[in-house]
């Protein structure tokens, strides 16, 4: 792996396409433990978490799962705006469901904390949340993923879904900003 540039920022190889497979595979190992007979709903938080989800669902296949894709944003460029937008809603019924978030970060919370709120409002049976990456150091909103799969410094990372200004998302690996 080597180091990649974008908008004239060098970011280098940090969690391989190799290790992210193996993770994603025991995060589905526990969710199948944890949800077989209760038909999960995944929801898959667009853009970034389209790989994590795809990879994640397809890593319960052996337990009945459904899944939907809803839209929203709280970030521009490296620095977060504590914004968040709905954009796309979710239309399925999800009361006494058991829903699963599928986010590719958790790192100041506001949009994870806000979205498990406007989704318990709708009365779902349990609101899970499972999360690629996870920076604790960065969070402003008490809130505590049920599933991670990498918990990571306070730095800003890209590829397998996560962007710089919509770029990035089609790296296989995680790359993290090079300090200069
Ligand atoms: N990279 C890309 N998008 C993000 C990040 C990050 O480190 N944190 C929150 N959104
Ligand atoms: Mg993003």
């Amino acid at each position: 792996m080597e180091q990649v540039t974008y908008e004239g920022l060098t970011f280098q190889p940090y969690i391989s396409k190799k290790e992210i497979a193996a993770r994603v595979d025991e995060l589905g190992k526990e969710i199948v433990r944890d949800c077989a007979g209760k038909m999960p709903l995944f929801v898959c938080v667009l853009n970034g978490a389209f790989p994590f989800a795809s990879d994640l669902f397809r890593a319960v296949e052996s337990i009945d799962a459904e899944i939907t894709f809803i839209r929203l944003q709280s970030y521009q460029g490296t620095e977060s705006t504590g914004a968040v937008k709905e954009v796309l809603g979710l239309h399925e019924n999800i009361e006494g469901r058991t829903v699963i978030v599928v986010e590719d970060i958790v790192d100041t919370g506001n949009t994870i904390f806000r979205l498990v709120n406007d989704l318990k409002k709708h009365k779902p049976a349990d609101v899970k949340v499972a999360t690629l990456l996870f920076k604790p150091d960065a969070l402003v909103r008490p809130v505590q993923p049920d599933y991670v799969g990498f918990s990571i410094p306070t730095k800003f990372i890209i590829g397998y879904g996560l962007d710089l200004n919509g770029k990035a998302r089609n790296l296989n690996d995680i790359y993290i900003l090079k300090e200069e």
